[in-house]
């Protein structure tokens, strides 16, 4: 999961490989903060105000969203575990043999680890943003499963999946799970997905995608009654005052979230309840009330819609299972 706070633990342009311990941890991305500020006083002050998705997830963040899945109304996290559980056997034959299960913004490492009696990994190589934020869960790990040869990678994936030499290169597993790939707009998901292809080298895919349903039951999993995913979203604000030292008031802005049919997408903004105005360092920008804020889009996809995009992508023998209701699905696929 994205969390620019976190300090780099071995500096990108000297990758650390300890050739046979395990685990090993590898930092290839180094966060530069004077375009991570650029990015934000842009999106402030375009036509249309945004704030990257990315910075829902500093610390506190991170633990919000981890409260949004445990909520009754966030049913992806539930549906894409019940499709393991009902169809993991299967989905290991599909994708399978493994070597090397990559985990693509691996977090606590829980839903790969849910995989490992199926698919039997050699090699497990968690990815995330920051390898200290891997680092409790791949210890956990190394303490637990003493054959696995743990690689953990600290990139930004968005930007580049080149991994570090000691990676298997065959069979290969790519894992992306979560319905993560419906935060990008879908030029940019197409662009990942080929990414992916190439660097699975003759491997596979593994990917949770939401899926269209109706406005009533999508509603309600971003806009939830106990106001979690409001301060989720609020949250960003304050992310933004540290990163930028602006002046952002949360307490002037309130959480909106609304299903796009069009676009087949919900979209999150922040909406200014007050005539207001935000300064920081390096420049200021008004909003009237009722002036929003994008801070996030989650795309639902048709099934046949994502298939023909993993077919685009250079994919083949595409597979995928659902839940019992048809809400998420995990699609399977080689490369
Ligand atoms: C991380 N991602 C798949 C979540 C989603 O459902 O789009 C982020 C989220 N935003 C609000 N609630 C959850």
């Amino acid at each position: 999961m994205y969390n620019p706070s976190y300090s780099p633990y071995v500096p990108a342009s000297e990758p650390c490989i300890k050739a046979a311990a395990s685990p090993r941890f590898h930092q290839l991305h180094s966060e530069d903060d004077d375009a991570v500020r650029t990015e934000i006083e842009r999106g402030l002050r375009a036509d249309r105000p945004s704030i990257s998705p990315k910075y829902l997830y500093d610390e506190l963040g991170s633990n919000l969203f981890t409260a949004i899945t445990q909520l009754p109304e966030y049913y992806p996290t539930r549906c894409e575990r019940e499709i393991v559980e009902r169809h993991a056997t299967e989905i290991a034959r599909h994708v399978g043999p493994v070597r090397s299960l990559i985990d693509l913004g691996a977090g606590d490492c829980a839903k790969a680890e849910r995989l490992f009696p199926y698919l039997a990994p050699a090699q497990y190589v968690p990815v995330d943003i920051s390898v200290e934020y891997l680092r409790q869960a791949v210890d956990r790990l190394g303490a637990r499963y003493t054959e696995l040869d743990l690689v953990a990678v600290g990139t930004d994936f968005f930007e580049t999946l080149s991994l570090p030499p000691d990676v298997g290169e065959t069979e290969r597993l790519f894992f992306y799970p979560g319905s993560s790939i419906g935060n990008l707009a879908p030029d940019h998901a197409a662009g990942l997905l080929k990414r992916i292809r190439e660097a699975c080298a003759g491997g596979g895919l593994l990917i949770g995608v939401d899926l269209v349903k109706s406005r009533a039951l999508l509603e309600p999993a971003y806009d939830d009654p106990l106001g979690v995913t409001a301060a989720f979203n609020l949250n960003t604000l304050r992310h933004a005052n540290r990163i930028i030292d602006a002046d952002f008031d949360v307490a002037q802005w309130s959480h909106v979230a609304f299903y796009n049919e069009a676009q087949a997408r919900i979209e999150m903004h922040l909406q200014a309840e007050t005539d207001l105005t935000v300064t920081w360092p390096r420049g200021q920008r008004s909003f009237a009330r009722g002036q929003r804020i994008h801070t996030e889009n989650s795309y639902k996809y048709w099934p046949s819609t994502f298939k023909a995009m993993l077919e685009r992508a250079g994919f083949h023998n595409v597979r995928y299972w659902t839940d019992e209701r048809e809400w998420f699905a995990l699609f399977g696929a080689r490369a």
